[in-house]
């Protein structure tokens, strides 16, 4: 008898089929929690930062504005080809998630009040259209940090 390792892709298309199939429900709202965040620690007055913001619930939900004490304004991009451009708002799916990623969305902290070291953290506050504000602590990574290899 031979036993064959389940390839991961595989486990997390049976969960994804799993949880859709759950839904229905009339006061389905969205269930937010954020992970993964990092800022690559900046070189000048402009930082990126990147989370995963997951959400569990049945309903969908908007990123409609992020604010943070340690810049004088942070905005929400997404890539498109070679270029970015700014947004009012990106999309939450209901049982799914909404990645900022390098090279992808990302936060942008223009004008920021100092310039965090690497192994501070910079202190968010993410705006919803339906849930409540959610506080996140963006922890400083090194300038190239890679979440892949974690370093
Ligand atoms: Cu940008």
């Amino acid at each position: 008898m031979r036993h064959l390792a389940v390839p991961a892709a595989v486990m997390v298309g049976a969960l994804a089929l799993t949880l859709t199939g759950c839904g229905g429900s009339d006061d389905a709202k969205a269930e937010l929690s954020v992970s993964s965040s990092y800022m690559p620690q900046p070189v000048s007055d402009m930082a990126a930062g990147f989370l995963t913001i997951a959400n569990k619930g049945g309903a969908a939900d908007d990123l409609t504005s992020v604010t943070s004490d340690a810049a004088g304004s942070v905005t929400i991009h997404r890539t498109v080809g070679q270029s970015m451009e700014e947004v009012k708002s990106l999309d939450v799916p209901a049982r799914g998630q909404l990645v900022f990623k390098s090279g992808g969305n990302h936060l942008m902290f223009e004008n920021l009040k100092r310039q965090p070291k690497q192994g501070q953290k910079v202190t968010v506050e993410l705006h919803f259209a339906k849930a409540g504000p959610i506080k996140a602590e963006i922890p400083v990574k090194s300038a190239t940090y890679n979440p892949a290899t974690g370093h």
